[in-house]
């Protein structure tokens, strides 16, 4: 029988009871497609912090995460530890973890499910049908350029992409526009930043190379307004590492709540699967928070790292049958 590894990044808040929810739906679907799953649990976060003293244990990584086949990871952080210096923060941890783990492609597919689409804000005949793909750049730009600092008096931050970076992330959201409806919107700050000039430039290189995909070039702010105005209009959106934080998460709204939204974070190494949102510590411990999103990471894991397809469709085709109340 077909082994894999997995590791399990449970994290903070209502990490834990969100990835065990996943866990049991791994569990089920790989009894039925004649699969099994080993899995080994790393610490990342403020449990970390609390454990270890680190956001992010040396063993995690090396040795860890690294030799196993995908991750699976729920959501870090806490009013805890928001006050300890950034280096030891949770994000830090989580930061420094994507960057080890070279996930410079974020996946954050929003698509809305019919049972849904009363439930969204928005209005029923604006949502119907949206299947938009975000693909964020996950390691690099204003989260990680340097130089960056505060000395009390000014703070700073630097947007910075290189061409080889604008590049692999931009042939990624191609290729995903091809298997798709073989539409690329890129999302820039051209008006303003020169970095996203590169970026424009570099994607309007890039498209030569896909002749069938159809590119266009979108400011950030008017994106996120046409998000809301007209979401359906969206097929693959590729955009830089803040622009894609944001911008996702008003794509979750669109298909109804942010706890339905799963991603992935890939590169040439392990894959890591993790729900967009939080860690919600305000309802954690209570079995409310909604695992769906991790659920679908954990989905996705599935089809893209371990190439289990019909136990993928499982996932799905279940989902969709779930209460109201999750979905
Ligand atoms: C996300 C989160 C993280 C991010 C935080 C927790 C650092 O908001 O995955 O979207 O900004 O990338
Ligand atoms: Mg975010």
């Amino acid at each position: 029988m077909k082994r894999y590894n997995i590791s399990i990044i449970k994290g903070d808040g209502i990490g834990p009871e969100i990835v065990d929810e996943a866990i049991k739906v791994l569990d089920a679907v790989a009894g039925t497609c004649g699969f099994e799953l080993d899995y080994k649990e790393y610490l990342m976060g403020g449990i970390a912090i609390d454990v270890t003293g680190k956001p992010l244990p040396e063993e995690t990584v090396e040795g860890g995460v690294l030799n196993s086949d995908a991750c699976l990871f729920g959501a870090i952080g806490g009013e805890k530890w928001d006050t300890l210096p950034r280096e030891l923060r949770p994000e830090t941890g989580l930061l420094k973890f994507r960057e080890a783990m070279e996930v410079y492609a974020n996946l954050r597919p929003a698509i809305i499910y019919d049972e849904l689409v009363n439930a969204s804000t928005l209005k029923p005949e604006v949502i119907e049908g949206v299947d938009i793909m975000i693909v964020r750049e996950l390691i690099g730009g204003i989260y990680f350029g340097q130089p960056r600092g505060n000395d009390g008096f000014k703070a700073f931050n630097t947007m910075v992409y290189t061409k080889p970076e604008i590049e692999r992330i931009g042939k990624q959201a191609f290729e995903l526009a091809m298997k798709r409806d073989k539409r690329v919107c890129s999302v820039d700050k051209a008006n303003v930043l020169e970095v996203s000039q590169l970026w424009r430039d570099t994607m309007e290189e890039i498209a030569k190379d896909y002749p069938e995909v159809e590119l266009s070039h979108m400011y950030v702010d008017n994106a996120a307004m046409q998000l809301v105005r007209n979401p359906k209009q969206f097929d693959v959106v590729v955009t830089g590492n803040i622009f894609g934080d944001i911008l996702s998460d008003t794509a979750s709204m669109v298909v109804g709540s942010i706890g339905l939204l799963p991603s992935a974070s890939t590169g040439d190494k392990t894959a890591i699967y993790e729900p967009i949102h939080g860690s919600a510590p305000d309802i954690a411990g209570q079995g409310i928070a909604n695992p769906i999103a991790t659920i679908e990471s954990a989905g996705m894991m599935l089809r893209y790292s371990l190439g289990e397809i019909e136990a993928a469709d499982k996932i799905d085709a279940a989902i969709k049958k779930s209460p109201k109340r999750w979905l």
